[in-house]
C-alpha cells in the first residue's frame, strides 16, 4: 500500500477563523477529512502532522525516510524561511509535492519566493483544498510512474 505523510506547516491549524477571505472557511480537521476520504477511494494510506514548530516538522520529514513514499507538505510560513526544511527534503529524498491554499505568487513579494520548491516534484498553489487533493494526485500518479512504493 502507497504511504504518503501530510505535513500542515504554523497557522494551519487555526484555518475556519483565520483570514477566511484568504485561506477560506473549511477548518483544517475539514481538509483532512477531505484528505482521508480521497485516500481510502485510492487505497492509500496517509499519516497527517500538524506543527507550529519548525524543528518538529523537520522530524517528521526525518522519520518518513524509513516508512514514506512520498511526501505532501504546505510548509506554511516556514516556505519562505526555512532552510532546515528544504534540507530536510533535499536529504531524505522522499518525493515532495508542496501545496498551498492560496496562490502565493498573487500576494505580498515575500511570498513569492519557495526554499521548499526546488526540492519537491512541483507546486501547487492557490485552489484551497483541492490543491491538497491534486497535489495527493500528482505523488500518487508520480510514485505509479516511478514504481517508488515502499
Ligand atoms: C500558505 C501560504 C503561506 O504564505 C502562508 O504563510 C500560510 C499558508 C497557504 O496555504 O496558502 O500560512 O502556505
Amino acid at each position: 500500500m502507497m504511504r504518503i505523510l501530510l505535513i500542515h506547516g504554523p497557522n494551519l491549524n487555526l484555518l475556519g477563523r483565520r483570514e477566511m477571505a484568504v485561506y477560506g472557511e473549511k477548518t483544517l480537521e475539514e481538509i483532512n477529512a477531505a484528505v482521508q476520504d480521497w485516500a481510502e477511494q485510492e487505497g492509500v494510506k496517509v499519516k497527517i502532522v500538524q506543527s507550529n514548530h519548525e524543528g518538529a516538522l523537520v522530524d517528521a520529514i526525518g522519520e518518513a525516510a524509513d516508512w514514506a513514499d512520498g511526501i505532501l507538505i504546505n510548509p506554511a510560513a516556514y516556505t519562505h524561511t526555512s532552510v532546515a526544511i528544504r534540507d530536510a527534503v533535499a536529504a531524505v529524498g522522499v518525493p515532495a509535492v508542496e501545496v498551498h491554499l492560496s496562490n502565493i505568487h498573487a500576494r505580498e513579494e515575500f511570498r513569492h519566493v519557495s526554499l521548499i520548491a526546488p526540492v519537491a516534484l512541483g507546486q501547487i498553489s492557490g485552489f484551497g483544498t483541492d490543491s491538497y487533493l491534486l497535489g495527493l494526485q500528482a505523488l500518487q500518479g508520480h510514485l505509479k510512474q516511478q514504481g517508488t512504493d515502499k
